[in-house]
């Protein structure tokens, strides 16, 4: 981050640089890069960052650029991308490769992930991401499935109609949240999970109030974001990420989004006290997110 020398404004709390091409945005607890996360995480040192979570973009579902033309009525409806899977598994596995160098040892990359339309068919992305993630280096230790209580397609709609075999397609209310680890090359010394001393342990202690009922077990159910509650077309819900921050980090620790998107997972980040690096391509997304930590920044100010 030494580099981050050019083009110094301020405004009353988030701080603008440009670091070799990329802009940055500084604000109190936290940094968000726009551009590729590629190479914005290039711009982070070695085994500095103690938590990733992310849901990387569906890149032939979903087109950011005119999702925000559309958003700025620019444009009626957006159009999907032509992107091959093998290209698909080419940018992540180039994005997801330069983290693990990023991580610390010991830390952890958690992804959350479904299975996605692809040509006409429904391709087992999450599957094949285990053994690309696998093939680089993360060691796979969770599979958590994140359960929506509303479907929102119709899916399950085919069998009503056609009540034979050969005609079910249940709807979809589930999404995979898969945690890796960076491994701890000489294991006793560098697992950054093990090495806490007891004082940092006691005040990072873990209320167990709401633990024993669903939070114990792999499958979180949690409502899924509306459309009018965020502008982002696939955010995920700040409790998603709240508990992910809680689980896996200790307050002060760097929680980083590569895909941020709306930034709900820096928001948890701030509101659990770590601090927190953000990723994306689109400025709107990126104005969106300081805006909401902004927001909660003041509301923290507020209650001391
Ligand atoms: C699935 S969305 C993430 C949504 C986010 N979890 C949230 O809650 O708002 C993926 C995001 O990746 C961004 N993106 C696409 N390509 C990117 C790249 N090369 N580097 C960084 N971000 C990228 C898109 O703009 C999009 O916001």
């Amino acid at each position: 981050m030494e580099a981050i020398t050019e083009e110094k404004e301020s405004n009353e709390s988030v701080e603008k640089l440009e670091v070799n091409c990329i802009k940055v945005f500084k604000a109190k607890h936290g940094t968000i890069f726009l551009g590729d996360c590629l190479k914005a995480m290039q711009q982070l040192p070695d085994n500095s960052v103690t938590l990733a979570f992310t849901s990387p973009p569906y890149l032939n579902a979903i087109n950011y650029e005119e999702h925000i033309e559309k958003l700025q009525g620019k444009k009626e409806r957006w159009e999907r991308k032509e992107v091959s899977y093998n290209e698909y598994r080419d940018f992540l596995i180039e994005r997801f490769k330069e983290l693990i160098r990023v991580i610390k040892p010991g830390g952890y990359n958690i992804v959350n992930i479904s299975p996605v339309g692809w040509n006409g068919n429904r391709v087992a992305l999450p599957f094949h991401f285990v053994s690309w993630m696998e093939s680089i280096g993360w060691k796979f230790r969770e599979d958590i499935i994140w359960e929506k209580p509303v479907a929102k397609d119709r899916r399950s709609g085919v069998l009503l109609q056609h009540p034979y075999p050969g005609y079910y397609y249940p709807s979809l209310v589930s999404e995979y949240v898969f945690v890796f680890q960076k491994p701890a090359e000489k294991e006793n010394q560098e697992n950054i999970y093990w090495f806490r001393t007891p004082e940092e342990k006691e005040r990072n202690k873990i209320d167990l109030k709401n633990y024993q009922g669903e939070m114990s077990k792999n499958v979180w159910k949690i409502r899924q974001v509306a459309p009018q509650e965020n502008i982002h077309p696939c955010a995920f819900p700040t409790e998603l990420a709240a508990r992910v921050v809680n689980f896996y980090s200790y307050k002060n620790d760097i929680v980083m989004d590569i895909f941020a998107g709306s930034g709900q997972t820096l928001l948890a980040a701030q509101m659990l006290g770590r601090k927190f690096i953000g990723m994306d391509t689109q400025k709107e997304y990126v104005d969106y997110a300081l805006n909401k930590i902004k927001n909660v920044e003041g509301q923290q100010k507020l209650c001391g």
